[in-house]
């Protein structure tokens, strides 16, 4: 079975009040419609057709990566119209899935239940109960309970206005029944659009019987008209995040206070993670690792045992196992850290690796830098690795020890087990096992005395 996706994308989204099309807002990093779409991939055999409309060229350029068909809507006459405009690219036999490019919590199970009840005597239809059902098209159903037909909120009289169950606009039906209704649509209503829900009774006047089904929860058919919605399916995305995470066996100080726009390669067991902790793109993390508050942690891999202390910015990082970070660290990318290392409050490490049981623990820079093993680096220290134009290596080897307040004028080598003296500008390479410094002697002048304030 054919299934294919049209995804509606042409609205204005005029209440977002925002100079971005509607589908490009998003929720966890991700834009509401790439939402709708990684979710439409999980259905087999499945083919998505995006709908785009006004400002659409840009929705268009912002996710051309993606594997469908663009089919553009001119003038936003109605859902129906919209639908209408993808019929050549419809055979008879497909099942086509309608979804909204605005509704991004749409559950995989939702679409399942709906495509189950497809058939060429029967119709899917997604229908929700609202406690407040204004501004939705109501689902009306005969004395049988059968579903007759849609009324749009501005069409329905005031009888139908108290029916409180409502169309979520998501359905699915054969390719070849949609086409016969969509091609005979009018817009004889109050709106005077083309409406995708009178297809609903054509359906029934042709004998196809309406099967209707219904999501988990009501955050799920949610679209997005305003800032104010967008931020409460972002809260509820996240206590969805929230839940996957504690059920996988990490803890959450307060589940409220983490948020996962990305996802896990891996997680190990018995990870603990502070307040206000945010993972991004794709992490990888080991066993008893614990994250302090305030940290933020983006593409990286975190090995078994690791420590992060509070406020720390990890970016595209790897930390070794049984290393201890920050607080108040930031690892940018290309920063390898091996194991056991230590990185203190105020590093900041760039494209650089260290190798085993090295330790950086106060307010230093190291970028483009190979810094070996049991290396000791003191609070201070900067590895001056770019002259204006280009960018130089540092190279310490192993278990050499640079003294407080140095600078590492790049190119440059520290030998093996070399002792760099405080205040060091180092420019040359320095031999294993010597202490080298580049330090004027210390003097006192002994007759010198202090100026006085002159006499006016
Ligand atoms: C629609 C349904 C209503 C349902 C509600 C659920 C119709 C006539 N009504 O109403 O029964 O309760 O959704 O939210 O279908 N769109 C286009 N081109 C257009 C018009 C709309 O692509 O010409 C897209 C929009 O971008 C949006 C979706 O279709 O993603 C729904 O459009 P919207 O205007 O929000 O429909 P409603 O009037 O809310
Ligand atoms: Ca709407």
């Amino acid at each position: 079975m054919t299934v294919k996706t049209i995804i509606l994308a042409a609205g204005q989204g005029t209440r977002m009040r925002s100079a971005m099309p509607k589908v490009l807002h998003k929720v966890a990093k991700r834009s509401l419609l790439q939402h709708v779409y990684d979710t439409s991939k999980l259905i087999d055999d499945n083919e998505v057709l995006i709908i785009y409309g006004h400002g659409g060229e840009l929705v268009k350029q912002t996710l051309s990566e993606l594997d469908a068909q663009w089919i553009e809507q001119k003038q936003q006459l109605g859902t129906g119209h919209a639908v209408l405009q993808a019929e050549s690219m419809i055979e008879n036999e497909d099942t086509v899935l309608i979804l909204y490019g605005d509704v991004p919590l749409l559950a995989k199970q939702s679409i399942d239940s709906l495509l189950a009840n497809v058939s060429a005597q029967s119709m899917g239809l997604l229908t929700v109960v609202l406690e407040n059902p204004t501004g939705y098209g109501r689902i009306v159903r005969d004395e049988s309970g059968q579903v007759r037909k849609i009324v749009e909120q501005k069409d329905a009289s005031d009888q139908q206005q108290l029916i409180t169950e409502v169309n979520t606009g998501i359905l699915a039906l054969k390719g070849g029944q949609l086409k016969s209704w969509v091609s005979r649509l009018e817009n004889n209503n109050a709106q005077q659009e083309f409406y995708l829900t009178d297809v609903i009774e054509m359906a029934v006047n042709d004998g196809i019987a309406i099967k209707t089904s219904h999501p988990e929860t009501v955050d799920e058919v949610l679209g997005v008209n305003n800032r104010k919605q967008l931020s409460h399916l972002e809260r509820v995305y996240q206590a969805g995040q929230a839940d996957k995470l504690m059920e996988q066996g990490v803890t959450l100080l307060d589940p409220a206070r983490v948020d996962c726009r990305g996802s896990f390669v891996s997680l190990g067991q018995d990870i603990s993670v502070d307040i206000n902790v945010i993972f991004e793109g794709k992490n990888s993390i080991g066993n008893n690792v614990n994250i302090g508050a305030n940290t933020m942690i983006n593409n990286s891999v975190i090995g078994d045992n690791v420590e992060i202390l509070a406020n720390c910015v990890i970016d595209n990082a790897v930390v070794g196992a049984g290393s201890r970070i920050g607080p108040f660290a930031r690892l940018r990318p290309l920063a390898e850290l091996a194991e056991q290392v230590h990185v203190g409050n105020f590093v900041e490490i760039k494209k650089a690796t260290v190798a085993k049981g090295s330790k950086i623990n106060h307010l230093s820079y190291i970028g483009d830098a190979t810094i070996g093993s049991q290396v000791n680096i003191g609070a201070g220290t900067i590895t001056c690795n770019y002259d204006g134009v280009n960018k130089f290596r540092t190279v310490i080897e192993d278990g050499a020890f640079i003294g407080s307040d140095t600078q590492l004028i790049a190119p440059v080598t520290v030998g093996k087990n070399a002792t760099i003296g405080a205040g060091s500008t180092i420019t040359k390479n320095t031999p294993d096992d010597q202490l080298t410094l580049t330090r004027s002697k210390q003097i006192s002048i002994q007759s010198w005395q202090r100026p006085v304030k002159k006499e006016q």
